[in-house]
């Protein structure tokens, strides 16, 4: 499986439906002008059988740090760091739910965000989660920010160890 950068001309993005309007609406309406804008990119899963098919998508970006919303520890490490990289949305098509897509699909844009940050180094990796998605998140190892329930964040570090071990 391989993920491809989102083409317009190409994927049926109105027949996408991940049960959530906003994250649906992202991608009909705004992913597109907001690669073309080099605001975020976003990348998507075809259906082999059926290419112009989304099975799920993910957008990408990067996003200001608020060290004091970090456990003291890491406030102290990263004292220096500005800017961290977002998973500004990730979703899949009910269609396609519950068969690992999604789990994919994350390992698969922590593994751009790691190579990213081998060119221009950030320390975290944040995911803002929507409604009844935070323990999908925890699941592989992201952690709530102080005071942010729904705010979470994983270190490079932990990144490049769990793909390490997955290798
Ligand atoms: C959350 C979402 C991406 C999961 O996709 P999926 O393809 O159904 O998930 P997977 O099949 O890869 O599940 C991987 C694991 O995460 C678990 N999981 C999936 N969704 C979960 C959720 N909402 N909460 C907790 N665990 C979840 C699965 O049980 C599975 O665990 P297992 O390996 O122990 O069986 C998908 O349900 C979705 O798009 N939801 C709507 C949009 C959304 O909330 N996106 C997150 C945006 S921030």
């Amino acid at each position: 499986m391989i993920t491809v950068p989102l083409d317009k001309k190409k994927h049926k993005r109105n027949l996408f439906d991940c049960g959530v309007d906003a994250l649906n609406n992202h991608l009909c309406l705004m992913a597109s002008q907001q690669s073309d804008k080099d605001n975020t990119r976003t990348f998507v899963l075809e259906d082999m059988q059926n290419p112009e098919s989304i099975i799920g998508y993910y957008t990408l970006t990067m996003t200001t740090l608020d060290l004091s919303l970090l456990p003291q520890k890491l406030q102290k490490k990263h004292k220096n760091a500005q800017s961290g990289g977002l998973i500004a949305r990730l979703a899949v098509d009910k269609k396609y739910a519950k068969q690992g897509f999604g789990e994919w699909l994350l390992i698969d844009a922590l593994k751009k965000l790691l190579s990213a940050s081998n060119t221009v180094a950030f320390p975290l990796v944040i995911v803002d989660a929507k409604a009844g998605a935070k323990q999908f998140y925890e699941k592989f190892g992201f952690v709530p920010f102080n005071d942010m329930p729904n705010k979470l964040f994983i270190t490079i570090a932990d990144v490049k160890a769990s793909l390490k071990k997955s290798d």
